[in-house]
């Protein structure tokens, strides 16, 4: 698990020193501060949260590279099969991106370098035998388990970086679980309100932290803001000459290292293999020019605040989403069911719960992992038949199933794991008719 919500360091542990607006710095601390305490791991979404922690994902483009090293590999691998395969399929904007995802949990490797794509709308299915990683995967993409290596790429950003406040960027996932995972000391209704509500007041706790600093801040930028912006101007254009130099090395690099290319076969596969000092040399020049641009993204200069209107109050939140609630209970026929605890409902209609509590949060994207599999058989329909109708709305979803005419029904693309790997993915007709890999053979054999 991820050890703290919000680490300073680089990559390698060291301090980065980061150049700061104080005042404003100041706020964002205290914020993280409050919001730590009080903050539960199932909150979900907010659309209106403040993404700007997304601005250090920066230049994808030189990340993968570096991310390569971290897999302790100099030869620079890069499976060609797989890029392709998701490419052909490919539709809508990028939703998540997974590049080089490795997990391991001691000695045992889990994920073995996974790069995939989601894009949006899509309802991408993955199944596989049990113990090949499907649950890994899934939580690995909301950062439930941090992987060991790679980069996910989730709206834009790196949640797999350390640095990204992972409880702001999982607001905009919902996640399903297999055992429903409801808070059984509080009501239905409760179980629903509990993370808007909370992300709400947390919100509107930020907006009023923030107005209370605007009066410093602009106090300490009469006295010191000039002083302050001319210095970061300075260490700016120092950063940015140094970016130059950087690249300037780069570029003769980067056409040598392309001459060294050759292809290796590993397990009936082909990899691209590159001379290991050039590739190494090419991955500390990579990972020095972003880290120097993400200091440049950082350096924001001191300015003029404004106080924002605050335009809401707890109570107002609270009745909003008390009415949200009702409605989604509504929808799943549940309504009567508002003021009763969890342990009186049955597993389909605690599923149901589960999922209109994710909805709630009006999340990008929704996880199910297996959300059927611990439903007595007559239960199971009722929970696909929501899965579907949410499938219809247009979410995108990234769904764990052993429900095979379902995958085949819902899916847009199926994936199947095993050995770590996806080993095949497709369209369901053409997946599930016509499989090419001989363990997807062997395995849709036992299951159809
Ligand atoms: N927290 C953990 N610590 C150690 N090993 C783990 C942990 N979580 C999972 N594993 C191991 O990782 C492997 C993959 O587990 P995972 O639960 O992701 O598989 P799965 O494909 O979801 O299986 P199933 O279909 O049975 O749910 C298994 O060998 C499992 O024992
Ligand atoms: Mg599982």
């Amino acid at each position: 698990m991820r050890k703290g919500r919000y680490t300073f360091g680089g990559a390698n542990g060291q301090e980065e020193y980061t150049d700061f607006n104080p005042t404003e710095q100041a706020a964002e601390k205290a914020t993280e501060k409050a919001d730590g305490a009080d903050c539960n791991a199932e909150a979900l979404c907010d659309p209106s949260v403040d993404a700007s922690v997304g601005e250090e994902s920066g230049n994808t483009d030189t990340r993968t590279e570096t991310e390569s090293e971290a897999h302790g590999g100099v030869e620079c691998l890069t499976d060609e099969n797989n890029k392709t395969s998701a490419a052909e399929i490919s539709r809508g904007n990028e939703v998540i991106s997974i590049r080089n995802m490795t997990k391991k949990f001691g000695d045992l490797l889990v994920l073995d370098d996974i790069s995939e794509t989601i894009y949006e709308g899509e309802k991408v299915v993955v199944i596989g035998p049990s113990g090949s990683g499907k649950s890994t995967f899934l939580h690995c993409l909301n950062c439930l388990e941090d992987p060991t290596a790679g980069k996910i790429f989730f709206d834009g950003v790196d949640i797999a970086d350390f640095k990204v406040n992972i409880n702001e960027q999982r607001q905009k996932m919902g996640m399903v679980f297999q055992h429903f995972n409801l808070f059984n000391n509080m009501t239905v209704k409760k179980n629903i309100m509990l993370a808007p509500v909370h992300i709400g007041i947390s919100n509107l706790r930020k907006l009023k932290r923030r107005n209370a600093f605007v009066p410093l801040n602009n106090l300490l930028f009469k006295m010191f803001g000039e002083a302050h912006n001319a210095a970061l101007e300075k260490k700016v254009q120092s950063y940015k000459t140094r970016v130059n130099k950087l690249k300037s090395e780069l570029e003769p690099l980067i056409l040598e290292w392309e001459t060294t290319k050759g292809t290796k076969e590993v397990a009936g596969k082909s990899f691209a293999i590159y001379d290991k000092k050039l590739t190494s040399k090419k991955l500390r020049l990579t990972d020095n020019i972003e880290k120097t641009e993400r200091k440049i993204d950082r350096a924001k200069p001191m300015r003029m605040l404004e106080k924002q209107p605050v335009e809401t109050s707890t109570k107002q939140i609270k009745q909003e989403v008390s009415a949200l609630a009702d409605r989604l209970l509504a929808r799943i026929a549940l309504s009567d069911k508002a003021d009763v605890y969890p342990s009186s409902l049955s597993g389909g209609q605690k599923q149901r719960v589960a999922i209109v509590r994710a909805l709630a949060m009006n999340p990008k994207v929704m996880l199910f992992d297996e959300p059927t599999s611990a439903l007595d058989p007559e239960m199971v329909g009722e929970v696909l038949d929501l899965i579907k109708q949410v499938a219809d709305e247009g979410m995108t979803m990234i769904i764990v199933t052993h429900e095979m005419a379902f995958a085949r029904e819902v899916g847009t693309r199926i994936l199947f794991m095993a050995q770590g790997k996806i080993l095949e993915q497709g369209k369901p007709d053409e997946f599930f008719d016509s499989p090419k890999h001989p363990r997807l053979k062997e395995f849709l054999r036992k299951v159809l």
